[in-house]
């Protein structure tokens, strides 16, 4: 039986009747079972460009929770047109394992010889967009209906939203049962609450938000988190729990903690490999996308790149014809996005939208330049384990005198930085960081010491390189009065798992900690 068919036989619980539990576990516990083997896509000659439908509506891409009936089953009919042609048709382009492909073949260059990877910085945003663009459009096309739009996971704009919604959680083609989030599990606090998003989206620098180019291998904000650990959280949210939720067969080791992240059957979204098998990745995909314009027209928003590296880059899939076809970055931008892609964000019709902080803009004097205050570089790595991890040093009076400047607001003149993280691709992180708060722990409430939180998504055991990641988080200016008030600076790395409990192990090492004026 083929994992999906066997899946699909599970979700509608006959399973068990079929076989016993153990005879279950073993299954899906085999060794290869779950990764794709080779996800490159079927062969293809020389990319054209793609024709955009400039002919059809541009329509709203709406909130799941703000779907009628018929929306709700026109999704369901779309999925599961996309579900059926992979059955019938296992190597057309279209059908839905395919298509869940295209996201691990993007990733890591483990299962590609190009060795493409699109996470971990500037791609990250563009990227995703046109995989849905394509994606929206072979499912309308599967059902004849170029009005077809996806739907969006809003898990930031109510607290009842921050849950898997409904409609993906009923038995049918939006249910997938490798995932661990059940019905009544939420999203912990310090993902998607309103003070954690507030602080992802009121980050300015386009690279702080956005992620950098391939050379600064520094992942934006909102791809750290949310975006990372409701990745996590969907696949396993109570990871080394017993007992674990139906249909999850996750290995426990005696510690309670996972052998191999990406070897288990609960972890579709948790694992980057196999995280576009769960139809809700397209949801919450579309909802960073939606965060994505709404970070542009945030006040202090720098915007966009306008390097023509970033802006002329194609990107390529098969369209709903089946044609191996390019989207450039540009294509997708501002104006272009509503052109060309013919959907706009119908903001949440239940909720009021996230509003972004307006940055006061107050006069001041100009910082001094000083040196970056270095906190730690070593030349060999250093492990941050599975405790709060704090690195401490002296800070010169310069550095003082100008966080006191940037407490009175204006613009962000500092950033933390941590630079070369690394992590064997088959593991996850969440790490949560803090300045100015040697005691923080893992409850830590979200406040002037957190400046954000740091987070990979394993790749997947086949990919063959470690995740090697910067990160930045800006300095706020409610930050930037509380270090003005210290004479050490005091960085705490605080791992967790995304229940928010310790981690069982973490391989998680970095090299260099610095605090610098941007
Ligand atoms: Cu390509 Cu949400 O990961």
């Amino acid at each position: 039986m083929d994992r999906r068919k066997f899946v699909s036989a599970l979700g509608q619980g006959s399973l068990g009747a079929m076989m016993g539990l153990s005879a279950m576990r073993a299954w899906a516990q085999a060794p290869g079972h779950e990764l794709p083997v080779d996800c490159s896509p079927p062969a293809h000659g020389a990319a054209t460009h793609i024709t955009f439908n400039t002919s059809v509506p541009i329509l709203p891409r709406k909130s799941v929770w703000d779907l009628d009936g018929k929306e709700v089953t026109r999704l369901q009919k779309a999925y599961q047109a996309m579900r059926d042609l992979s059955v019938s048709s296992p190597s057309d382009p279209r059908g839905w394992m395919q298509q869940a492909n295209v996201h691990c073949f993007n990733c890591s260059g483990g299962y590609d010889p190009s060795n493409v990877e699109i996470h971990g910085g500037w791609w990250f945003l563009p990227w995703h967009r046109c995989y849905l663009h394509v994606h929206e459009r072979i499912l309308g096309s599967l059902i004849q209906d170029p009005t077809f739009r996806l739907a969006y996971w809003d898990w930031d704009t109510y607290p009842n939203h921050a849950i898997v919604p409904p409609p993906f959680m009923a038995q049918g083609s939006l249910w997938d049962s490798f995932r661990g989030a059940g019905p009544s599990d939420t999203i912990p606090v310090g993902i998607t609450d309103p003070a954690s998003m507030q602080i992802v989206m009121g980050t300015q620098g386009t690279a702080a938000f956005m992620g950098g180019d391939p050379s600064q291998g520094l992942s934006g904000a909102i791809e750290n988190s949310p975006h990372g650990p409701v990745h996590i959280w969907t696949g396993e949210t109570s990871p080394g729990e017993s007992p674990e939720p139906p249909g999850c067969f996750f290995p426990n080791t005696p510690g309670g903690q996972p052998v191999d992240q990406s070897q288990n059957g609960c972890l579709d979204m948790g694992v980057l490999a196999t995280a576009a098998q769960d139809p809700v990745f397209f949801a919450h995909h579309s909802n960073i996308d939606r965060l994505w314009d709404v970070w542009l027209k945030t006040p202090g928003s720098q915007g966009y790149y306008k390097d023509s590296a970033w802006l002329n880059h194609p990107f390529n899939f098969y369209d709903e014809k089946g044609n191996w076809i390019y989207i450039t970055v540009a294509d997708v931008l501002a104006q272009q996005e509503q052109n060309n892609l013919r959907y706009t964000y119908q903001q949440p019709q239940a909720s009021a939208p996230l509003m972004a902080t307006r940055a006061t803009q107050v006069r001041q004097p100009k910082p001094k330049a000083v040196k970056p205050l270095v906190v730690v570089s070593t030349p060999r790595t250093t492990r941050v384990g599975t405790k709060p991890h704090v690195r401490s040093i002296a800070v010169p009076l310069a550095h003082r005198t100008n966080l006191k400047l940037l407490a009175a607001g204006g613009a962000r003149g500092y950033e933390l930085h941590i630079d070369g993280l690394t992590l064997p691709p088959n593991e996850s992180a969440i790490v949560s960081v803090f300045v100015g708060a040697p005691n923080a722990t893992r409850d830590t409430a979200v406040g002037p010491a957190f400046v954000g939180t740091f987070s990979v998504v394993a790749s997947g055991s086949g990919h063959k390189h470690p995740t090697m990641r910067n990160a930045v988080f800006e300095v706020r200016p409610e930050t930037a009065a509380l270090l003005a008030k210290q004479k050490t600076l005091h960085v705490t790395l605080v791992p967790k798992l995304i229940n928010g409990k310790e981690p069982g192990k973490s391989s998680l090492t970095y090299k260099k900690i610095y605090l610098t004026q941007r």
